[in-house]
């Protein structure tokens, strides 16, 4: 059990001392992926992206772009998406490389680790493909979230950038984690941009990174996901036990 300082980060008896409302934002936010139909207003995501935007970035470049959508425009994405995914999947791809092609063990071993969490909270067999495809397939309805965010980048820029951009989503969940809310950051989109280019008139210059299905949770959704301990992760030097 936690203590009264504590928050529960995980399905596991897995606690961490939250020292600062900040440090419980951050042990609460999880990839959501079960949304309840309680709309999100539009005020809240502007909060949400105001204070988004105070992310760090090099030189202060600040170089993200977000397009927000809900109602009719989030169900026509998806609705492009879902035809999309069953009718030629396959004639579409990621305008970047998410994963290295050969990742290394300890890499791999979390990522089959993932597998096992994931699929069988779900009660589906890992070799059950498609299952899996039935379930790949809610990221385009956003979980049922009631807002979906599509995150670009300008494709001039370099890998520094895409640090930048990290930051400003990491900023975007929490800041939905303080509000009650929950979110879901989701590379499965970028491999639809050639969709998404015409439907959200998309500037040639930027790249579709990932979407961000924001929202508030459905009763049962929680964290699954078990983190590796600061020793296994982390050298410290000069510094006393
Ligand atoms: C950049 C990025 C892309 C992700 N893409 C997906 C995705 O397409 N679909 C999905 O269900 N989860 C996606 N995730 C969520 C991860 O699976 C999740 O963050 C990870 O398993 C750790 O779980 P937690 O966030 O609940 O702690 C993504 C996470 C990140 C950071």
């Amino acid at each position: 059990m936690c203590g009264p300082e504590e928050a529960v980060i995980g399905p596991s008896e897995e606690c961490v001392a939250a020292q600062s409302p900040v440090d419980e934002i951050m042990t609460r936010r999880f990839a959501c992926r079960d949304f309840c139909d309680a709309p999100v207003p539009r005020r809240t995501i502007e909060q949400i992206l105001h204070v988004a935007r105070f992310a760090p970035s090099g030189a202060n470049i600040q170089p993200w772009h977000v397009y927000v959508l809900g109602g009719a425009a989030k169900a026509r994405v998806s609705a492009a998406l879902l035809d999309a995914h069953e009718t030629c999947r396959d004639e579409h791809v990621s305008e970047y490389k998410y994963y290295a092609s050969e990742l290394p063990d300890r890499y791999l071993k979390r990522r089959q680790e993932f597998g096992r969490l994931f699929y069988g909270s779900l009660g589906i067999h890992q070799a059950d493909a498609e299952a899996r495809s039935r379930q790949t397939v809610k990221n385009y309805t956003f979980f049922g979230a009631p807002v979906g965010l599509i995150v670009t980048i300008d494709r001039r820029l370099e890998a520094g950038s895409w640090l930048d951009l990290g930051m400003f989503v990491q900023n975007v969940m929490l800041a939905a984690a303080g509000r009650g809310l929950q979110s879901c950051p989701q590379e499965t989109f970028s491999k639809y941009h050639r969709i998404l280019r015409p439907l959200l008139s998309i500037p040639e210059e930027q790249m579709v990174v990932c979407g961000i299905s924001v929202g508030k949770p459905a009763g049962q959704a929680q964290r699954l996901m078990p983190r590796a301990n600061v020793d296994e992760f982390a050298t410290f030097l000069g510094l006393d036990a």
